[in-house]
């Protein structure tokens, strides 16, 4: 079976080089010259563990390649995989100009059958927009040519794409005919050896799914948030309140960590699409409204104990920050609450001197608008002379520090941990004054 897939980003390119790591032969398209030609030459435009090496194991075997010609795309695979961006448009909908786009492109060169399947995020209703876009493109070319669209939503998470793609929870396959329906069913095969894992349902609930499970997790994340401020006012310890109720196999241990807030590309983008998508259609979903509005505080609470600590007017006080990615093992900027903190924090006059293992260029891109903030390349370096140390991202290398190195480093033993990194008793024993989230 040959395979396209449209967008070479983290789904786009995850997506592709596992499926060519299984046999099949991918050709990956985008439309940004600079990721092909990066790709072409060997590299990775984004960081993702595991992946260089797999890309350049399928390209030498001659699975995979890369292109920007759409026309040898779209000739290339039977099956389109549509994994382009869908950003918040201004309203906070799905901006789904580069779906359909993408959509149109295939109907516009396609000269045989063709299964079109949505991967990227999309609305529910998105999968007859795109069957609409693309009769449209073909009436036009006077063509009738047979296709079916399906809708695939992704649910990998960056930092552990690759053994999620490889070894997926579940295959959820949205079809609403027999003939796409087993060409998705046989390209799904190699990654169910051990049990099936292909849920085939209606196109619409295919939609739908994907953004409830993103919205259910959001909605623990906040959840939490908001807990462990309660459980700081009342004196309680919200770690051991997350294992007490964690314990309960109806709750479970996952995605009850209090922090800073959720980012990323997805979360944000998708409690506010959701939302959007129910009162576009007569209805109000109060619990993710809420949702999304104890994260936009939440957002700000570390910087709420720096200021009470230190008074609203910062200037003159350096601040060493661990972790500007949205979580480990990405270089993802997208919607990182490091942003909002260190945006807070230089604009009440602090300095940042922040350290991320993998991020640093990337946020160096996204935060070169703002004044104040500068970029350390070992994290023991950028305490030097800090009033504190902030923690934002929770990387493995800051979970055991050699904390007499922060302390003689420091200009005083103050830390505001956003991740609950460390033990609260002992630190303060080892003269630590130490803020978490919720302790
Ligand atoms: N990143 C994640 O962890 C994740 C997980 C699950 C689902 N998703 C969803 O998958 C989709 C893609 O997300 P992403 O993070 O990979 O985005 P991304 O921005 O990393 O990649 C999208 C790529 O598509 C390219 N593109 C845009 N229009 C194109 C066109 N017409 N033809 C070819 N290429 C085009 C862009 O240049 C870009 O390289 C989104 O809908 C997202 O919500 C993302």
């Amino acid at each position: 079976m040959k395979i396209t897939v449209i967008g070479s980003g983290y789904v786009g390119l995850v997506t592709g080089t596992c499926l060519a790591e299984t046999g099949y032969h991918v050709c990956c398209l985008d439309v940004d010259p600079r990721k092909i030609e990066i790709l072409q030459n060997g590299g990775i435009p984004i960081f993702e563990p595991g992946l260089e090496d797999m890309v350049k194991r399928n390209v030498a075997a001659g699975r995979l390649h890369f292109t920007t010609d759409v026309a040898a795309s779209v000739a290339f695979g039977e099956v389109q995989f549509i994994a382009v961006g869908t950003p918040p448009d201004e309203d906070g909908s799905a901006d789904l100009q580069y779906v359909l786009a993408a959509a149109r492109n295939i109907a516009r060169h396609m000269t045989g059958y063709r299964v079109v399947v949505d991967k990227s995020t999309v609305p529910v209703g998105t999968a007859d927009k795109v069957r609409a876009a693309i009769a449209d493109e073909l009436a036009q070319r006077g063509a009738d040519l047979p296709f079916s669209v399906v809708s695939n939503p992704e649910f990998l998470k960056e930092g552990a794409a690759i053994e999620d793609f490889m070894r997926p929870d579940r295959v959820v396959i949205g079809v609403d005919d027999d003939r796409a329906a087993e060409i998705m069913r046989r390209l799904y095969k190699p990654f169910q050896r051990s049990h099936e894992r292909v849920l085939l349902m209606d196109v619409r609930s295919a939609e739908l799914t994907k953004y409830a499970a993103n919205a259910m997790l959001a909605t623990r994340i906040s959840f939490m948030n908001e807990l462990a401020n309660l459980a700081e006012t009342m004196g309680a310890d919200i770690e051991q309140v997350r294992q007490g109720m964690g314990s309960d196999p109806r709750i479970g241990y996952h995605f009850l960590y209090p922090g800073v807030g959720y980012g990323g590309s997805c979360f944000p983008k998708d409690v506010k699409a959701l939302v959007r998508t129910a009162k576009e259609n007569g209805h109000t979903l109060r619990v993710l409204t809420a949702v999304e509005e104890a994260n936009e505080v939440q957002k700000l609470r570390l910087v709420e104990k720096v200021v009470s600590r230190f008074g609203e007017d910062l200037s003159g006080r350096r601040l060493a920050l661990w972790g500007l990615a949205f979580k480990p093992n990405t270089d993802d900027m997208r919607e990182a609450p490091s942003r909002v903190i260190v945006e807070e924090l230089t604009r009440r006059g602090a300095e940042i001197v922040a350290f991320d293992p993998v991020a640093a260029h990337e946020a160096q891109r996204v935060m070169s608008g703002i004044n104040g903030v500068v970029f350390a390349d070992d994290m023991m370096q950028a305490l030097q002379g800090a009033d504190a140390l902030l923690i934002v991202t929770e990387w493995k290398m800051f979970r055991a520090p050699d904390f007499e190195a922060i302390r003689r480093s420091l200009k005083q033993p103050l830390i505001f941990d956003g991740r609950n990194m460390y033990d609260p008793a002992w630190l303060r024993e080892q003269g630590f004054d130490y803020h978490a989230i919720g302790r």
